[in-house]
């Protein structure tokens, strides 16, 4: 059977990344979160004095390090889930705070650090059978891939995801904080110069405000199903 890359963009906390990482397991395929790659760098900028005090990066120091940036993925342990590698440390936790979601925009906005990562993320789907989530992995890092999902979710829905997921981490956060935290970061990811979050053309919208964790997966296989059969036949 042929193996697609598959690009699932959209919004923080719209609930890509759980959809990406169960599509991964039922269908055999590798998980890969680009965003933990960007907040792997912005960790590593933090604990270097790269971040100023109002989220000043400085960005020329931080260029100059990435070739002492590795980052690296584990194989899903115990509790399913992949963990990211900084420099061969195991930080899938300290890339999930919110000094590092505070910071992680701007990071991602510097064009070096863009082409260092997308580099990177090419790399490790070259062989395809690969679900990748990110904000450019249609537009930018897979433009060629076969099958394209662009999740949307309100702003209001997603603050009120994310408080729970905080909870369930141990790390609470109050829920005007995060809902201010994702439209600052809303409005960084779609407005930067380089690689914006957009929808790619040929991709297909699922809005999940309203749909359970089982319906997402339901309308994503379905579509999957659709795309290798249709490309099987042709
Ligand atoms: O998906 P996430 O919230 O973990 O992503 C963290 C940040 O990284 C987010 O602010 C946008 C950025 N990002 C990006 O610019 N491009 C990607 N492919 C993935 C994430």
């Amino acid at each position: 059977m042929k193996r697609l890359t598959i690009a699932i963009d959209g919004y923080s906390s719209s609930g890509k990344s759980t959809m990406a990482r169960e599509l991964a397991k039922r269908i055999g395929y590798v998980y890969i979160d680009s965003g933990a790659m960007y907040r792997a760098v912005t960790l590593y900028a933090l604990e270097h004095g790269m971040v100023g005090e109002n989220q000043e990066i400085d960005s020329e120091r931080l260029s100059a390090s990435l070739p002492e940036i590795r980052i690296g993925f584990e194989p899903a342990g115990p509790d399913g889930i992949q963990h990211t590698l900084l420099n061969g440390r195991d930080v899938e936790k300290e890339i999930r705070t919110m000094e590092v979601s505070s910071s992680v925009s701007p990071v991602a906005a510097i064009p070096e650090v863009r082409n260092h990562l997308v580099k990177l993320q090419q790399a490790l789907g070259e062989e395809g059978g690969i679900v990748m989530d990110g904000r450019d992995i249609g537009t930018t890092v897979f433009p060629e891939a076969e099958m394209k999902v662009f999740v949307d979710a309100s702003a209001e829905e997603r603050a009120r995801r994310r408080v729970l997921e905080l909870q369930e981490k141990g790390t609470p956060a109050a829920y005007d904080k995060v809902l201010e935290n994702i439209k600052e970061r809303d409005r960084i990811d779609s407005t930067r110069a380089v690689s914006p979050l957009r929808k790619a053309k040929d991709a297909v919208t699922l809005n999940n405000d309203r749909m359970s964790r089982e319906e997402q997966m339901e309308w994503l296989i379905e579509l999957y199903n659709s795309i290798v059969s249709h490309a099987e036949n042709n």
